[in-house]
Order: structure tokens, then C-alpha cells, then sequence
């Protein structure tokens, strides 16, 4: 399969890229380093990216940014943040992607425990991710040519636990090999509208 896996450079991403890559070709994606460069946040650089990468079988979305932040803090305009990168990049890559993508391909995107697991400073991202995936229930029963669309949504790594580790205190964080394998049963399985738990 041709797989395209935007933010390919980050944690989940080269764990998942990684993965992929012995049996796939695999096109890494990011803003600024790997295969191909693209912006979620913007349709143009999207529709771009589709025209100048023809036949993927496969999207692959390990991106999607949000502002950690307490409630009383949390302007319209942070918020922004992960309604642009995190909810609205990753569901365009699929309303400009189901134009472009090959018959029976898939999409999956990355959601997130907070949605489930509420922590402090979290809302912004809990917001998004929950919008992930109630977007991807629906729109697999929308999509068609057989293509499908899922979602992973990991509780924190261990490989993030320097970065994220205090906002995470009492979680069990959980191996980058490990949610790479929920997105490898989403690109090579047969489901669709599913929300891959990685807690
Ligand atoms: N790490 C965890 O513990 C964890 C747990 C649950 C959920 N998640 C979610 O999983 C996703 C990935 O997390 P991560 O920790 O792997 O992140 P990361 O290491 O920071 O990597 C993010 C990747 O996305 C790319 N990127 C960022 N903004 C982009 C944009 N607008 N357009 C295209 N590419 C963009 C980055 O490259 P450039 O900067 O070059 O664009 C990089 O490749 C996020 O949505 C995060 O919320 C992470």
C-alpha cells in the first residue's frame, strides 16, 4: 500500500511509520521535516499535498496540536488551537482526502484519552478529541468506495512521559509500540468507524 503518514516525524508518528514501513511505502508528512511537507491547518496546503501525492491507499494522521491550559484561562482564542491543528485539520485531510484517495483506502485519525479521562488543563484537547471521534463513527457510514476511517486514541506514552508526565500523574502510560499496533490494525484491518482505546 501507499501510505501517507502526516506528523510521521513525531512520537507516534515514527513509532507508527516505523512500523508500517517493512511491508508499505510509506511517505512521511509534517510542516517542516520528513517525505513531504504539509500544514493541516490549511485546505490549500491539503489539497496540494493530495494533488502532488496521487494513488494513496492509506492517510494516516499522528498530528493535531492543542493549548494545555487551566478553564479560567482558556480564551476563544487558545481554544482555537486544537479547533484548527487537532479537530478541524484532521477531519479536512478527510472531507478533501475522500476525493482523492483510492477505492478501499482508509483513513485513520488520532484522538486521545483525555476525551474519556478528564485531567486538569485539559479541556481544550478533550474537546478536540471527542470531535474526532464523533466525526469518525458518523462519517463511516457515509463514506463510500469502501473506503474506511477509524481512530486511535492513546492514553499517554511512556516515550512522553518527560513532556506530559506531570499533567498525567496516576495514569499508566502505555508503549509507542503498542498504539502503533492499534493504527497497523486500522490501515491493514477491516474495520471502520471505530475508536481504538489504547488505555
Ligand atoms: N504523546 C502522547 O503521549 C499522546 C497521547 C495521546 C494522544 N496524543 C496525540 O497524538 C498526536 C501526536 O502526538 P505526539 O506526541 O506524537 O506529537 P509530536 O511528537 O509533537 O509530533 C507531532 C507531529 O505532527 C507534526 N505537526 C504538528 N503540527 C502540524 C500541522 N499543522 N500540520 C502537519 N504536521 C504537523 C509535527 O511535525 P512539524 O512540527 O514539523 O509539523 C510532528 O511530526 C497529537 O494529536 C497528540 O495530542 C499524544
Amino acid at each position: 500500500m501507499k501510505i501517507v503518514v502526516i506528523g510521521g516525524t513525531g512520537t507516534i508518528g515514527t513509532a507508527v511509520a516505523n512500523k508500517l514501513k517493512g511491508d508499505h511505502e510509506v511517505i512521511i508528512a509534517s510542516r517542516s521535516n520528513g517525505n513531504y511537507k504539509v500544514d493541516i491547518t490549511s485546505v490549500d496546503s491539503i489539497e496540494q499535498m493530495y494533488k502532488d501525492i496521487p494513488n494513496i491507499d492509506a492517510v494516516v494522521s499522528t498530528t493535531g496540536e492543542s493549548h494545555f491550559g487551566g478553564l479560567s484561562e482558556l480564551t476563544p482564542e487558545l481554544n482555537e488551537v486544537a479547533i484548527n491543528s487537532k479537530l478541524k485539520g484532521q477531519v479536512n485531510l478527510v472531507l478533501i482526502g475522500q476525493n482523492y484517495i483510492n477505492d478501499g483506502g482508509s483513513f485513520t485519525l488520532t484522538s486521545g484519552i483525555m476525551m474519556d479521562d478528564p485531567i486538569l488543563k485539559g479541556s481544550s484537547a478533550a474537546m478536540a478529541n471527542a470531535g474526532v471521534a464523533g466525526f469518525v463513527k458518523s462519517a463511516a457510514i457515509e463514506l463510500t468506495r469502501n473506503i474506511r476511517i477509524n481512530t486511535v486514541s492513546p492514553n499517554v506514552l511512556e516515550e512522553s512521559m518527560d513532556k506530559y508526565g506531570p499533567f498525567f500523574k496516576g495514569f499508566d502510560p502505555v508503549s509507542a509500540d503498542k498504539v502503533s499496533n492499534a493504527f497497523l490494525r486500522c490501515v491493514e484491518g477491516a474495520q471502520t468507524g471505530q475508536v481504538y482505546k489504547v488505555y
